[in-house]
């Protein structure tokens, strides 16, 4: 009986508000997988304020979802509407609710997540031999610009109280025109039960993104999620490399404690190495806000026109 959360069993609540038709969406591919629920692109048809068809994403359960995994997909949509709109997170678009599985709606960013997009513009041997440049690599400054954007978008969930715990190159997605966008703000992160130890889907530990007092006392603020932008400053300018590369779990407590950092990245500026070690801050009152980190990214910019 309890066997098919993932389908029709249950009744939910109809926002109207928010309410998509069934008929307007069609699940084409798989996008990503997740912990609890599958994303898959969509083609959508007449939604308002969209262009005529669009692609979406579309979060939706597994087959074989348990009760909480229905409630954890409701609680996200839920935080997504009290969040409200902005231009560097992934927005909720709509959601069915009513006459089939639950499909959250929200926006499709066709360039995929940050992680993936940086690997895929390292320079290949090719061009360093033959010194060809291809018209699609990346600059400095274009870190920069990705670096404040994403600070923007943490500044603005800052403001709705929102703290992500899992801020990483893998959970920012690049969307039309090279937008970043926050995803995954909304999750219902049960930090009790966090699994250290436990890899991410390409193999990297999320531990290695933990600030010093959310490892060692599980606390976490919207200062962790500094430390956390930190290493996602030095994933951006290694190109989506893999932090604290072949220090075991085990190691990196101690190492943190004696107050040991990643080194300087090959080609990154020493003002922006200055702004990860500061976001490094064993204090964590020490570390700079997301306000003024996108402001410092925004005179930055400025200086490099
Ligand atoms: N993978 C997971 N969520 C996505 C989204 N919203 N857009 C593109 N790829 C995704």
């Amino acid at each position: 009986i309890d066997s098919n959360i993932a389908e029709e069993l249950y009744e939910l609540p109809c926002d109207e508000e928010w309410e998509i038709n069934r008929a307007q969406i069609t699940i084409r591919e798989q996008l990503g997988e997740g912990a609890f629920g599958l994303v898959m692109r969509g083609d959508a048809v007449g939604l308002t304020d969209m262009p005529s068809t669009c692609s979406v994403a579309v979060k939706m359960l597994k087959a074989d979802a348990t009760e909480n995994e229905l409630a954890d997909l409701l609680s996200e949509m839920d935080t997504m509407k009290e969040i409200g709109r902005h231009k560097n997170i992934i927005n909720l678009i709509g959601a069915c609710t009513q006459h089939g599985p639950l499909f959250v709606v929200v926006e499709f960013a066709p360039h995929g997540n940050l992680r993936q997009f940086l690997r895929e513009r390292r320079p290949s041997e090719y061009q360093y031999n033959r010194l060809s440049y291809s018209a699609a690599s990346l600059t400095i400054r274009d870190f920069v610009s990705f670096a404040f954007q994403i600070a923007r978008g943490m500044e603005y969930l800052g403001t709705r109280k929102c703290v992500h715990r899992d801020l990483a190159a893998r959970n920012i997605l690049v969307g039309e025109d090279f937008v970043m966008k926050i995803a995954d703000f909304g999750l219902a992160r049960n930090v009790r039960d966090l699994e250290y130890y436990r890899k991410t889907t390409d193999g990297r530990l999320p531990i290695k993104w933990l600030a010093i007092e959310a490892l060692f006392d599980r606390v976490y603020t919207t200062q962790s999620d500094v430390w956390a932008f930190g290493i996602l400053l030095w994933e951006i300018f290694t190109l989506g490399g893999s932090p604290y590369p072949g220090i075991p779990v085990e190691k990196l407590f101690d190492l943190l404690k004696s107050g040991y950092r990643m080194q300087k990245p090959q080609n990154c500026p020493s003002d922006i190495y200055d702004i990860m070690l500061n976001c490094w801050d064993e204090n964590s009152t020490n570390r700079a806000s997301f306000t003024d980190l996108r402001k410092q990214f925004d005179s930055m910019l400025s200086s490099m026109a």
